[in-house]
């Protein structure tokens, strides 16, 4: 599978024929930016599967959008996301577009002395394993799509967990954002001056 940025031709399709009846997962569709993609594919008459782990959230999401599917699903959890998969499976025999948008962002200070790795290694499961996880477990499916799509929502900061920019800055350290291809910046490298 190649990673490249979407065509013009499958943006242009996008907007021509919308996404009526296809299939739609959002990961952590029950708030934020994820509420606002099941929103819009709601309105563009798909349908939804979202998931999240908050019950309040997901239940308030069912109750302004009837049609959406949403799911307690804790993406960093191998049975949950098999779980989610199969429910997929059984109900619609296929996934037209996958949007990995959960995520969290942990305060860690790295200059603190009682560093919390527990939490960093939390981050690390929900942000980078999950989402790599979610695509090899939803990959049959989405295969068995006319035009499968995955969507990944990141920051433009990735290798940079909150207090790592910080703790260099200071040191004396600079950080520069460097251009991606799909994104305006998908990284950032450090300098000292
Ligand atoms: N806000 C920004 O400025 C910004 C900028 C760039 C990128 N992003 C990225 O955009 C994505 C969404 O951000 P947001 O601002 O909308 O954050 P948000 O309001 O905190 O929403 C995060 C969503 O992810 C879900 N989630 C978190 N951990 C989960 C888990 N283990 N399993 C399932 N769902 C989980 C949450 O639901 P539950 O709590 O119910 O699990 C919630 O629905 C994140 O990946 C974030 O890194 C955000």
């Amino acid at each position: 599978m190649n990673c490249e940025t979407p065509s013009e031709e499958i943006l242009s399709t996008s907007a021509s024929v919308g996404y009526r009846d296809r299939i739609v997962l959002v990961t952590g569709g029950n708030s934020g930016i994820g509420r606002a993609f099941v929103e819009r594919f709601v309105a563009e008459g798909a349908s939804v599967v979202a998931c999240g782990r908050n019950e309040t959230t997901l239940q308030a999401l069912k109750a302004a959008h009837p049609s959406v599917e949403a799911r307690r699903c804790d993406v960093a959890s191998t049975s949950e996301v098999d779980a989610l998969a199969e429910f997929v499976t059984r109900r619609y025999g296929r996934l037209d577009v996958l949007v990995n948008n959960a995520g969290v962002m942990e305060q860690v200070n790295m200059l603190a002395g009682d560093v919390d790795e527990a939490a960093i290694t939390r981050e690390i499961a929900i942000n980078l394993t999950a989402p790599i996880l979610l695509v090899r477990r939803c990959l049959p499916l989405l295969q068995q799509a006319r035009r499968p799509l995955i969507v990944m929502v990141t920051r433009a900061t990735p290798c940079s967990p909150r207090g790592v920019p910080r703790l260099l800055g200071d040191q004396g350290w600079t950080a520069r954002l460097y251009p991606g291809a799909a994104l305006p910046a998908t990284g950032q490298w450090y300098s000292r001056h």
